[in-house]
């Protein structure tokens, strides 16, 4: 086995710790918001196996809502049900104040959605995803195709160095523009100022609705992280 190989399994390890850690958090009947990515998989696992709890799932992407009826759990859309009492998904990046950067799987507006409709946010990561300050990986940008240049020279402006994410159209059929170099001093106002740029239909900054419980894997448990 290479060194490449032992790494990601490392890293599997610790994110199925944590996701399986999270089905702690899920009720009888509850219906649950479910999100998108590596470790939000390993959650829609460990759901799978636990449906004698007869749940119902809101997904944050076709992805998700794919994997969950292939898993044989009914799924409902967030309009049906106005809210969720509980929302498990991955991020990114974590800082110590429970704030996000997620995005990577460009599915981050649907995901802020079902995550700002929740009673409860918890973050399934494994713990190379904790930061002391959030800016270690760029911030994705969901953007209208029709002004993915227009909003690049907006960010450029702000500090930032756009990047088009290529041969990747969101759910919403838009584009990613995935933003290093940014100031992330103050997340909460980053976020406002971006969403605020005419185009964009909403960037991965989870700091208005950042999470409730970050749940972090590690090679010998699970850390609890809470506000
Ligand atoms: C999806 O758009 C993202 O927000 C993911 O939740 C995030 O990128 C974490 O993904 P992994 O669990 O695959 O690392």
């Amino acid at each position: 086995m290479t060194q490449g190989q032992m790494k990601k399994d490392a890293l599997d390890a610790m994110k199925q710790a944590a996701a399986e850690a999270a089905l702690e958090y899920v009720r009888p009947g509850m219906t649950v918001g479910v999100g998108t990515g590596s470790t939000a998989a390993y959650f829609v696992a460990a759901l799978a196996r636990r449906r004698d709890k007869i749940m119902t799932a809101v997904a944050s992407s076709e992805a998700t809502a794919a994997a969950l009826r292939a898993a044989g759990i009914a799924v409902v859309d967030l309009a049906a049900v106005g809210s969720v009492p509980l929302y498990v998904d991955g991020a990114d990046e974590v800082d110590p104040e429970l704030r996000l950067i997620k995005g990577g799987g460009g599915a981050h507006t649907r995901e802020k959605a079902v995550a700002t409709a929740a009673g409860l946010f918890v973050c399934i990561v494994d713990e190379t995803k904790l930061a002391h300050r959030l800016g270690g990986v760029p911030v994705p940008v969901e953007v209208l195709p029709a002004s993915a240049a227009a909003v690049a020279a907006r960010l450029f402006a702000l500090g930032g160095t756009p990047a088009s994410r290529t041969g990747f159209v969101t759910d919403g059929g838009n584009v990613i523009l995935d933003v290093a170099g940014l100031d992330l001093s103050d997340p909460e106002r980053l976020e406002f100022t971006i969403d605020a740029i005419p185009g964009v239909v909403e960037n991965g900054i989870f700091a208005r609705r950042r999470a409730d419980v970050v749940l972090a894997g590690a090679a010998d448990g699970v850390g609890v992280l809470r506000i």
